[in-house]
């Protein structure tokens, strides 16, 4: 292509996104989960399909339902997401994304029968999450990584840490502050960060955040792949 800069396409790509919520459960009738809704991942999801890519979801419980050509498979806890999206990325895998919400801490004990009330107060021991996006990200095939960054406050600075620490290529910062955008909204307002510069996108639809999302996604791949 001579003089122009064409948005790169994602044909011949293999995809995996991790989208939605996890569910920890503490005993038959009760989890510990939170508000994602998981239309950021499926607007992406679709928008890289769109872009030529083949595209496994890995996808807590959501109400959201799957963009067409893509493969859903469905998890519920941090552990299962842990191993499906290893085994997905297992498959073949160019571009890892993952913007699921995973609880960062589970029940050290599942209660095989429901908990009854007793006292007036009750503590509940918690554990720490294994860390998906951070081990995909660690694996020495890894695939060309993104992650998202749900922040209150401080959002560059947390964001930064992140893509540094977890050794991400690109990370998408949210501000699930700003009245409106974020969580469970249809709108969303992003600043996507990478080594050698950054880019703010919306506010705006989903559909439309995610397009330019992938747009910028493939750019960068195939400045890595050469
Ligand atoms: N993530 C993941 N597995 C976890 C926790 C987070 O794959 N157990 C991913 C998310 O999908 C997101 C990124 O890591 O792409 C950042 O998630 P976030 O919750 O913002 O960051 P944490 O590292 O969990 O840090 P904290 O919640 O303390 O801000
Ligand atoms: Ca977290």
């Amino acid at each position: 292509l001579v003089g122009g800069t064409a948005s790169a396409s994602l044909a011949g790509r293999r995809v995996v996104i991790t989208a939605g919520p996890t569910r920890e459960p503490i005993d038959p009738v009760r989890y510990i989960s939170n508000h994602s809704s998981g239309k950021m991942g499926y607007a992406l999801a679709a928008a890289a399909r769109a872009a030529g890519a083949e595209v496994v979801l890995v996808s807590g419980p959501v109400a959201v339902a799957a963009p067409a050509g893509v493969e859903v498979r469905g998890i519920m806890t941090a552990q299962d997401m842990l191993e499906e999206a290893g085994r997905a990325v297992d498959e073949g895998c160019d571009l890892f994304i993952a913007t699921a919400a995973v609880a960062d801490y589970r029940p050290d004990t599942f209660a095989g029968d429901k908990i009854k009330k007793s006292n007036e107060s009750m503590n509940l021991s918690l554990v720490r999450n294994p860390d998906t996006l951070a081990t995909i990200a660690g694996r020495s095939d890894a695939p060309f990584t993104v992650g998202f960054a749900a922040e209150t406050r401080d959002v560059e600075h947390y964001a930064l840490d992140k893509l540094a620490r977890k050794k991400l290529n690109m990370i998408v910062a949210n501000d699930v502050s700003a009245p409106g955008l974020g969580f469970n909204s249809d709108n969303n307002a992003v600043t996507v960060f990478w080594p050698q510069g950054r880019e703010a996108i919306g506010p705006g639809p989903k559909a439309v955040l995610a397009q330019r999302l992938i747009a910028l996604i493939a750019d960068q791949l195939t400045d890595k792949a050469g």
